[in-house]
């Protein structure tokens, strides 16, 4: 039996990469995506794993969603949270779109996905959530107010979550990426990201293939005993 796994914001970055490892460890592997048609187009071409358009921070959109793909390719087992924006600012610049955004999306996400999941692992007695966090949630970042708190929120989430799975089979973990050489991470201005990439350790951006690896160690068959915890993959660069 391959397990059905979604993963949010799969057609591209880490989630892409994430999506890969998955089916290379032999799941069924599902995209979800929020908006970019041409994107999720050329991912499914390439890759062979369908994606489905639906946003992760409207609650009834994604408990539709859900269903749709429980429906059309089978019960999900497996789920990671890794669709997440930026709307980076200082605080005193930052607009309230600017913050719910974020606050609904990265951190809304994650509830709204294991409202629509957690409650069939439970029931099946088998499951996998993996919550993306960030080095920014554990250690702030300037201009970030929103970003830091809804991934704070997230490590949070997980560790509550996983101790109302645990006694069901389900485990619930997070990873702490640090600065990962996707379009997200483009974005940052290249004078700050100068000076953000000189105090990585290792001296270098991060993979998207480096993440999707422990993702798919925390979702493995033998990660029964792993729950609760937060995998820092971030080149030194917070050691938490
Ligand atoms: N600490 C202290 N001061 C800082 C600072 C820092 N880290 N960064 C900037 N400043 C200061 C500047 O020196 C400047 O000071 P002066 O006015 O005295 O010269 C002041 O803040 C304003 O800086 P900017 O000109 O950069 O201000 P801005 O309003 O144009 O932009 C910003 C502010 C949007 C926050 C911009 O600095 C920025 O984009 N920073 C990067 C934020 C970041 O790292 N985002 C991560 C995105 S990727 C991601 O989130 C993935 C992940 O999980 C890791």
């Amino acid at each position: 039996m391959s397990r059905v796994a979604v993963v949010t914001g799969g057609s591209r970055g880490i989630g892409k990469a994430i999506c890969e490892a998955l089916k290379a460890q032999g799941r069924t592997v599902v995209a979800n995506y929020a908006g970019n048609e041409d994107k999720a187009r050329a991912f499914t071409a390439e890759t062979g794993i369908p994606a489905y358009r639906f946003d992760v921070g409207d609650h009834e959109a994604t408990l539709e969603g859900c269903a749709r793909i429980a429906a059309e390719i089978g019960p999900i087992d497996i789920v990671v949270n890794n669709a997440g924006v930026t709307r980076d600012g200082v605080l005193h610049k930052m607009s309230f779109d600017d913050w719910n955004d974020v606050m609904r999306i990265n951190l809304g996400g994650c509830f709204n996905m294991a409202k629509a999941t957690f409650p069939g692992m439970r029931e099946r007695g088998w499951g996998r959530i993996v919550n993306i966090g960030s080095v920014n949630g554990q250690s702030g970042q300037y201009g970030q107010v929103n970003y830091a708190a809804a991934k704070s929120g997230i490590h949070g989430f997980t560790k509550a979550l996983a101790q109302e799975g645990a006694k069901f089979g389900v485990t619930v973990n997070a990873i702490a990426p640090g600065y990962i050489d996707t379009d997200m991470v483009a974005a940052v201005p290249p004078a700050v990201l100068e000076k953000i990439v000189a105090k990585i350790p290792v001296g270098r951006l991060g993979q998207a293939d480096e993440i999707a690896r422990g993702v798919a160690f925390l979702t493995a068959e033998e990660g029964a005993f792993v729950t609760g915890s937060t995998m820092s993959l971030n080149g030194g660069q917070h050691m938490y």
